[in-house]
Parts: structure tokens; C-alpha cells; sequence
């Protein structure tokens, strides 16, 4: 496998873009392939075997387009498939991400920590075992937020109807005494704006993106795959869904203008 050849990252939808801002600003000299699963958005309502089958098709796909690593820029996808992907891939390095309950738990000073996710990923015997290894100590508000997904692909990021979805949402959370907020899926870091002016300042908002591109710079280093300085070549981006839309939103999404492809898998 080259150095040079790219990274493969894919989500249900654009959400995964918030973790490629953390890997392109980690690891700059990396090409980056994206594939945005609009056609089958949200993940979230969709069940394990379908996303297991939708993770494997894209993997496939981006391994045919020379992906020399695997990112899941996806809470959901990850809790359904990763293992699957891991036993059928063995010698890709391979990044999953899950909601930042270690952080969090070791963040908070109230106690109670909130999680704003999709409903698969609550629902995941890998959440539950996240729980119990790292929630011991506190106290785990869980909130799954449908509808908010498809406001983000839509571009929705701050609209009279994103804030009022979110405040019903975050209004519980911060009456359960919650003083640190987990954004447990990666469409919503693109609305962490919205969510500081909707709850106060002492409330911290903890994301699992940056923790993603440190890990993938470490499985990179671990296998000397990391390529060489300068060789980065423009992002490539697919999507399942209406290309168009993407190629609207983009702008506001993602640093640089790139023309969107189809996705026919
Ligand atoms: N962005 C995804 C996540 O991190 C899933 C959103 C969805 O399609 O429901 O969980």
C-alpha cells in the first residue's frame, strides 16, 4: 500500500464532514475520499443489518478507489458494523467512533452528563457497554434528538425550526442538572453554535472528532503509512443522494470547492 494513496471516510450523510475538518486540520499532507450516505439518511431510525450491509457496499467502494485506511465518521454506523468490518477487513487500519463518555464523565462537576445522539446509537449493546465501563460514577441523561439529522443535511444549521427542535431537546437535559453535553453523533458539531447560545456558558460540549483524527494519525504512524509532505491532492466527494442538495450546502459545510459525485452503490 502507498503512502500516498487516501484516507476513505463515509457517514449516512454530510455529519462525518465535521470529522474530516479535524482530520484535514491533523494531518494536512493526508488526501481525504468522502462518501455521504444522503440516500439512506439517517442512519439513526435505520436497523443494524441495513447499515452493516450500507458499510460494507461503501467500504468496498473506497478500498476500489485506493483508500489505504478506513475512517467511520459515524456514532451510529460504528456501533452497527465496525466489528463486522474489522473481521472482514483484518489488515485495514480502521477508526470507529463512539459517544466521548470517558471525557465527559471525567469533566463533569455536577455529576450528570447528557447525551445527544440518534436513537441506534442509545439503543447499541455498544453504548451500553461504554456506560458501563466509563459511567460509573455519574449519572447518564440520554436524549435522542429525531428530525435533527435531516435539518443538518438540509443546511438548516440555524433556523427558527433547528432552535426550537433543539431547545425541546436540550431544555430536560439542563433541568436533570446535566453541566457537560455529548454530542454523540457528527452532524451535530455543524449546530454547536446554536447549542451555546441555547444553554449557559458553565456547560461544556464535548465531541468525539478530534479524538478520531489523533487515532487515525497513530494507526497511520503505528503502520509507517503516513504520506509525505505536500503530497495531499484535492478531496474527492460522493453521494448517494441528491447531489445537487450537497453541492448547495457544501459551502457551508466544507473548506474547499469541490464538485460532489454520484454514488450509485
Ligand atoms: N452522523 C451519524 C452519527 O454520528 C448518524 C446520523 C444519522 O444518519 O442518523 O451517528
Amino acid at each position: 500500500m502507498s503512502n500516498a494513496a487516501p484516507i476513505g471516510v463515509f457517514d449516512s450523510g454530510v455529519g462525518g464532514l465535521s470529522v474530516l475538518h479535524e482530520i484535514r486540520a491533523r494531518l494536512p499532507d493526508e488526501s481525504l475520499l468522502y462518501v455521504a450516505d444522503s440516500g439512506h439518511v439517517p442512519y439513526g431510525e435505520k436497523s443494524p443489518e441495513f447499515i452493516r450491509e450500507r458499510s460494507q457496499r461503501i467500504t468496498e467502494f473506497l478500498l476500489g478507489q485506493g483508500a489505504k485506511a478506513l475512517v467511520l465518521a459515524c456514532n451510529t454506523a460504528t456501533a452497527a458494523a465496525v466489528a463486522d468490518l474489522r473481521e472482514r477487513y483484518p489488515d485495514l487500519p480502521i477508526v470507529g467512533m463512539e459517544p466521548a463518555v470517558k471525557p465527559a464523565a471525567a469533566a463533569t462537576r455536577s455529576g450528570v452528563v447528557g447525551v445527544l445522539a440518534t436513537t441506534g446509537t442509545l439503543k447499541s449493546a455498544k453504548f451500553a457497554a461504554l456506560l458501563d465501563r466509563f459511567a460509573s460514577d455519574v449519572r447518564v441523561v440520554t436524549q435522542p434528538c429525531p428530525g435533527l439529522v435531516e435539518q443538518i443535511e438540509a443546511g438548516e444549521l440555524d433556523t427558527p425550526r433547528t432552535r426550537e427542535l433543539l431547545q425541546g431537546w436540550v431544555a430536560p437535559l439542563l433541568a436533570e442538572g446535566c453541566d457537560t453535553l455529548i454530542l454523540g453523533c457528527t452532524h451535530y458539531p455543524f449546530i454547536k453554535p446554536l447549542l451555546r447560545e441555547l444553554v449557559p456558558e458553565q456547560v461544556r460540549l464535548v465531541d468525539t472528532g478530534p479524538a478520531v483524527a489523533r487515532q487515525l494519525q497513530n494507526l497511520l504512524d503505528q503502520r509507517e503509512l503516513r504520506a509525505e509532505s505536500g503530497s495531499a491532492v484535492a478531496t474527492r466527494l460522493w453521494s448517494s443522494g441528491d447531489v445537487q442538495q450537497l453541492q448547495r450546502v457544501l459551502p457551508v459545510l466544507w473548506s474547499e470547492m469541490v464538485e460532489v459525485l454520484a454514488l450509485s452503490t
